[in-house]
């Protein structure tokens, strides 16, 4: 059902035309591509950690090279203006800024973020920082990381100190990327840092997120210009019942709250859905929610960002049953879904990229569409949508990589046909601008639209890169 438009921004009626000042850009976060982990007074944080512990990361892979943006960020941004990019997401690796997760920052970690935010703005590209990208510095983890409320408090205090630093020149700011992988891959299944398996810590962790977003962007907006955008970027679950069984709907509602409404809820709407509340009961009272947190994390934010991949398909298991797990994030046999136990996870249709997600265009405009009709007024941004493949180097130096730009045209034609149908979407970031260490898969998993040599860190845009130039270049896209 077509929305109605949810502010005075135009949407174009040229065929192909995206609306005018739409942000073209591409996403990368600190830890994926900096490298220089131990250089200018940088400490470890839980990824280093995780890093070094053995089993936990495809081929013992860290990030301590990396691919070496730390020394390499002039070529890269050089990249960006040749692909004829608008605006990058980058994200400020905590721990290189302010070590310890207490006190002063570090000016040499800041200098860098000065330098390449001002790389960037020579080049007329917009900055988009995003303050947390899952480094937490090692030292807030040993004093019990997310789980306990005084992480809340110090990333306030790191997020004020961040936007003193760069707020004369960073006007795009996020807060959070992605809190339910933190929390429930982090804290619920273990498979990311730093490998924690107990659901009650994770529903504490994402409740200390919640507060840690709402409490920064209070202390951002007291030392930014009042022009500066604040926002958060969410990894919304498209949950899809497997029939339409009332199990399998339960089973997806269930989902829907510990994936999705977890975050929206307090954020955006001031409190934490009942029926999360109810399904959660056996596990904790949720008295760590102090009287207070659920209005200091429902904060005005001036656009909200999604990040899309694949869809999740549910169905309600009976007791006993092995649930299929295929919820795109691989591994551990602990559950990342606190209160929703019975839950099985299938293959959605379609064809599968090298992650074994499966392509769903349809699933990002069902999600755009759906948050402008529940939020109107809020504007949208993709912050991250992209897909992992097996690329190859040819013989003559070239990396052709055909199904990313179909995978990437498909996913815009989405995004056109919510704006189409009344979503207000200000901007489109790919995933990855490089090919990057992918987490727990470490370099096994490519998702750039540059193609990165191992051995020598050579850079070489693919195929699907020249192609979003255009597309990026015109604001057109053509069938
Ligand atoms: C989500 C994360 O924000 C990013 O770090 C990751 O590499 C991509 N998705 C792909 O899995």
């Amino acid at each position: 059902m077509p929305v109605p438009p949810t502010n005075p921004l135009p949407t174009t009626t040229t065929p192909g035309r995206f609306p005018t000042g739409f942000l073209w850009g591409a996403a990368t976060s600190a830890y994926q591509i900096e490298g220089a982990a131990a250089e200018d007074g940088r400490t470890a944080s839980i990824w280093d950690t995780f890093c070094r512990t053995p089993g936990k990361v495809h081929q013992g892979d860290t990030g301590e090279v990396s691919v070496d943006h730390y020394h390499r960020f002039r070529e890269d941004v050089r990249l960006m203006a040749e692909l004829g990019l608008k605006a990058y997401r980058f994200s400020i690796s905590w721990p290189r800024v302010q070590p310890t997760g207490h006190g002063p920052g570090v000016q040499q970690g800041l200098d860098f973020y000065r330098r390449l935010v001002d790389e960037l703005l020579a080049a007329g590209i917009t900055p988009v920082a995003t303050l947390y990208h899952w480094d937490l510095p090692q030292e807030l983890e040993q004093a019990g990381g997310w789980p306990e409320r005084a992480t809340a408090e110090r990333f306030a205090e790191y997020a004020a100190l961040a936007g003193e630093a760069l707020g004369d020149r960073v006007s795009h700011w996020t807060t959070l990327n992605e809190p339910w992988c933190s929390a429930f891959l982090g804290y619920g299944s273990g498979v990311h840092a730093p490998g924690r398996t107990d659901p009650v810590a994770a529903l504490r962790a994402a409740h200390h997120l919640n507060l840690g977003h709402g409490l920064a962007v209070t202390a951002l907006r007291g030392v930014l210009p009042a022009a500066a955008q604040l926002s958060v970027s969410l990894n919304l679950h498209v949950v899809r019942p497997l029939t339409p069984s009332a199990a399998d709907q339960d089973a997806a509602r269930r989902i829907d709250a510990v994936g999705n409404r977890v975050f929206l809820g307090p954020m955006l709407e001031g409190a934490y859905p009942e029926d999360l509340l109810a399904d959660t009961a056996h596990l904790t009272d949720w008295s760590f929610v102090r009287s207070g947190d659920q209005k200091e994390i429902h904060q005005s934010l001036d656009w909200l960002g999604v990040n899309y991949y694949t869809p999740t398909v549910v169905s309600g298991t009976a007791e006993g049953e092995a649930p299929v797990r295929e919820d795109g994030h691989g591994g551990g046999t602990a559950t990342p879904w606190p209160g929703a136990d019975r839950v099985g996870f299938h293959p959605a249709p379609g064809e599968r990229t090298a992650m074994g997600w499966a392509v769903d265009p349809s699933g990002l405009h069902e999600l755009l569409t759906g948050l402008a009709r529940r939020h109107p007024g809020l504007p949208l941004m993709v912050t991250e949508n992209g897909a992992a493949y097996e690329d190859e180097v040819g013989a003559d130096g070239t990396v052709d990589d055909p199904e990313r730009t179909a995978y990437l045209h498909s996913h815009l034609e989405a995004v056109q046909r919510a704006v189409a149908d009344g979503a207000d979407v200000r901007g489109y970031f790919a995933w990855s601008l490089l090919d990057n260490f992918e987490w727990a898969y470490g370099y096994a998993k490519r998702f750039g639209l540059v193609h990165v040599d191992y051995a020598t860190l050579n850079r070489t845009p693919k195929s699907s890169a020249r192609w979003y130039a255009q597309v990026a270049r015109s604001g057109e896209l053509h069938p």
